[in-house]
């Protein structure tokens, strides 16, 4: 399926795990690619492949947090490409800590990266894609953002505030064409969670019922579905892509 064809799709943090699978399905379904990533090198390391592979795709390096280079990375892209359709808001990081111990540079870095980036990337993306009528907008937030864990307050927090701007994003952009979906993953096989000790990975893996971490490519599917055209009436939804660990 080539469903992204003339499509310009920009994934934050598709520099390494998530979302580099996510620019891959994209790319593969036609899309012309923005990886960016904090990780200048890490983002033309992506970009190659994805041209190597015969794909579209340019690489900008941008911290998600820094207003300004997020504003500039979006007016260079519709200044290459000409328009933006979908924006992937995933660039994310843990620091973790049992509640009594988390600092407040803890707290607040979590809430930066994960949560008000995704207020300023939207912010600097919509405006282009409200000119065309035509976007979407996937946050990602996660399993603890639905349901809560253990020394995960301001991840949790975070992940939270990530649902309740989907809603208010949905009601707010969807006279202007724009829809915004929420994706709440669980535990899935990438460099951020295969960091963790051994004892934590099976431990975790025990309370799936699918008996396994996800495939980013699995996550990448779900992705690639709210974005397509095909789920244009889905719009203010948190899909909860978990192997059945929490239901809600
Ligand atoms: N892996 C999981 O099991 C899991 C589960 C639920 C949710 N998530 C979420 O999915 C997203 C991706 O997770 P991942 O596992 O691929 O993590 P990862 O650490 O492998 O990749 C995250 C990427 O974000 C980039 N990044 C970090 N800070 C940035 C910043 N300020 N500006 C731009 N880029 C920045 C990193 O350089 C990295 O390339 C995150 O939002 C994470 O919270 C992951």
């Amino acid at each position: 399926m080539r469903r992204f064809e003339n499509q310009v799709a920009v994934v934050t943090g598709s520099g390494r795990g998530l979302g580099k699978a996510f620019v891959e399905r994209f790319a593969k379904e036609g899309a012309k690619v923005v990886v960016t990533d904090i990780n200048e090198e890490a983002c033309i390391v992506v970009r190659d492949e994805i041209i190597a592979a015969g794909g579209e795709a340019i690489a900008i390096a941008c911290d998600v947090t820094n207003r300004a280079q997020v504003a500039d990375m979006m007016k260079t892209i519709v200044e290459t490409y000409g328009q933006i359709d979908v924006l992937v808001n995933n660039a994310g990081i843990t620091r973790d800590a049992s509640f009594l111990k988390m600092t407040d540079d803890q707290f607040d870095l979590v809430i930066n990266t994960n949560m008000k980036s995704m207020f300023i990337c939207t912010q600097e993306a919509v405006k282009y894609m409200f000119e065309r009528k035509y976007g979407r907008v996937i946050n990602i937030s996660s399993l603890t953002g639905v349901a809560g864990n253990f020394g995960q307050t301001n991840y949790g927090a975070a992940k939270a505030g990530v649902i309740g701007m989907t809603k208010t994003w949905s009601k707010e952009f969807g006279k202007k064409g724009v829809t915004c979906n929420a994706i709440a993953p669980g535990f899935m096989m990438t460099e951020m969670t295969l960091s963790m000790k051994q004892e934590i990975i099976d431990n975790l893996i025990a309370q799936i019922p699918v008996g396994r971490g996800g495939d980013p490519k699995e996550l990448a599917g779900a992705v690639a579905f709210l974005a397509s055209g095909e789920a244009g009436f889905i719009n203010g939804a948190t899909l909860n892509v978990n192997g059945g660990t929490y239901c809600s």
